[in-house]
């Protein structure tokens, strides 16, 4: 059996030319319809917050295309530094409590303790990120880690977002209290944060405007030491 969430799914994108079967056609990726609507609609991907996300959730099969395309991420020495876990609808109580008894501990008076129990119900699928950050890799260090991990998030929302789903990830300061990283995590791993699912009940809004000028820009090379350009001959 094929293990691909992507088995059933009808061909998309570029078709390849015989001749290079691993490289897209250039001319054909230019003119590649496909991929040019998906990169328009991954230019429109915005966050929506929990309380606009609705059913339906997107099932197993979708999840498991999106962590499919989250593999895809970068990833130096292949190390796989994160994974995913999907708390069910009937865990979501649990996870209420466990938040409630962080809240209290935190000094949450009773109506910040019944906030985190709603907290933990909203929207109709949660997923925690979980980074696995191996120290003292040689050639692989920590930060690079942290890149695939985030890179991996990324691909995972977009690609949510290109199946027509919504959604947002929060961390909130209780993510790093002990207790819940000890319900999510093995020795050596972090709880990041939780991602809410779902179906948009309204258009995401950008919150801001982007500056491409100044996140793509040429090299202004400097603190060249005895690099510097040579002295004409
Ligand atoms: C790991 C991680 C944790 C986050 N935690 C929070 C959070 O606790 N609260 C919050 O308001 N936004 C948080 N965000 C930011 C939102 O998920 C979202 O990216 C932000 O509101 C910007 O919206 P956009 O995705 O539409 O650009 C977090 C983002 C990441 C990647």
């Amino acid at each position: 059996m094929d293990a691909s969430p992507f088995h059933d799914d009808p061909p998309v994108g570029i078709p390849r030319t015989s001749t290079t079967p691993h490289a897209p056609d250039g001319q054909t990726a230019r003119a590649g319809v496909p991929r040019r609507e998906a990169l328009a609609a991954l230019a429109q991907r915005h966050s929506v917050g929990p309380r606009w996300l609705t059913d339906p959730a997107p099932d197993d099969a979708d999840l498991r295309r999106a962590i499919a395309c989250a593999l895809r991420a970068p990833d130096h020495g292949l190390l796989r530094p994160w994974r995913a876990v999907l708390v069910g609808r009937e865990q979501r109580r649990l996870l209420g409590d466990l938040f409630a008894s962080i809240a209290r501990d935190q000094g949450g008076d009773e109506a910040a303790i019944a906030r985190e129990i709603e907290r933990a119900e909203r929207g109709p699928a949660l997923v925690a990120w979980i980074a696995r950050i191996q120290p003292g890799i040689d050639d692989v260090p920590a930060h690079e880690q942290w890149m695939t991990t985030g890179g991996a998030l990324t691909l995972f929302l977009s690609a949510l977002h290109l199946m027509g789903y919504g959604a947002k990830t929060l961390s909130g300061r209780k993510c790093s209290h002990p207790r819940l990283q000890a319900a999510f995590c093995t020795p050596g791993e972090t709880l990041v944060a939780f991602i809410t699912v779902g179906t948009p009940s309204r258009a995401a809004a950008a919150r801001g405007c982007d500056d491409l000028d100044f996140h793509w820009q040429p090299w202004q090379p400097q603190n060249l030491g005895g690099a510097g350009p040579s002295a004409p001959h």
